[in-house]
């Protein structure tokens, strides 16, 4: 079905890993691939949506039509998320994010030393928690990565941050979450009853949460 019913709406995407250095050589990270976020931005501009993508690094190729901002950091995510933020109607934020950062990243490569290394991490700024503490009329829809009690772990994201939808999945499954084409999810909304998304591709996953969001 040819759908344009998201003409006029201005959509901000956050897809992919956020990567934090440890040295000049090495970095943390996680197994997020994009899918999901890049699925988003496919099926937002496809109903007529005007999206910028936020993404950290992945092989996927760029989305047709939509403004992409390649970042590494989570400090460089939340500065472009905060800089787009106010001309944004909806924002979904399907990036896995580091909650945490090196404190001082050595600024020459680690050398092979004693037994054990210790390093120091610090937390990074919560871009979506902050996002909720100063929204006006925008939409704000979160994804949370579950392994366990996927249901109260979700629900507490989604009161902490001040969000119109969360959408949950399980990540310790390998069949869906992170790497997979397909997702199975939870929507948790303020007021209603969680909505069981069964397994299918992001694409199809995508199309999902734009027709909640469309239908508030
Ligand atoms: O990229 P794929 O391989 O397709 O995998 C998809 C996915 C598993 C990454 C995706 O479906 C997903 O679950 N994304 C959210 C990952 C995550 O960071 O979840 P969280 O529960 O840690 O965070 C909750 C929400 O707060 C997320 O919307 C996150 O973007 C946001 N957040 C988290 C930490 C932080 N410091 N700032 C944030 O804004």
């Amino acid at each position: 079905a040819v759908l344009d019913d998201m003409r006029g709406k201005r959509v901000l995407i956050t897809a992919g890993k956020t990567v934090e250095a440890i040295d000049p050589v090495r970095y943390i990270t996680n197994h997020s691939t994009g899918k999901m976020g890049y699925a988003l931005a496919q099926e937002a501009v496809e109903r007529g949506a005007e999206v910028t993508l936020i993404s950290g690094p992945t092989d996927l190729p760029k989305v047709p039509k939509v403004k992409f901002i390649p970042i590494n950091t989570t400090s460089e995510m939340a500065r472009e998320v905060n800089r787009c933020f106010e001309q944004i109607d909806i924002v979904v934020m399907a990036a896995a994010v580091s909650d945490y950062r090196v404190e001082k990243p050595a600024t020459q490569k680690i050398k092979k030393k004693s037994d054990t290394l210790e390093m120091k991490l610090i937390k990074n700024v919560d871009i979506l928690k902050d996002l909720g503490r100063k929204k006006k009329k925008q939409i704000l829809v979160g994804f949370a990565a579950e392994t366990q009690n996927l249901r109260e772990n979700a629900a507490r994201k989604m009161q902490e941050k001040n969000l119109d939808l969360l959408i949950a999945n399980d990540v310790s499954r390998r069949d869906i979450g992170f790497g997979s084409d397909q997702n199975e999810v939870l929507f948790l909304r303020p007021g209603h009853e969680p909505l069981l998304i069964g397994k299918n591709d992001k694409k199809k996953i995508a199309q999902r949460v734009f027709d909640c969001i469309m239908d508030f």
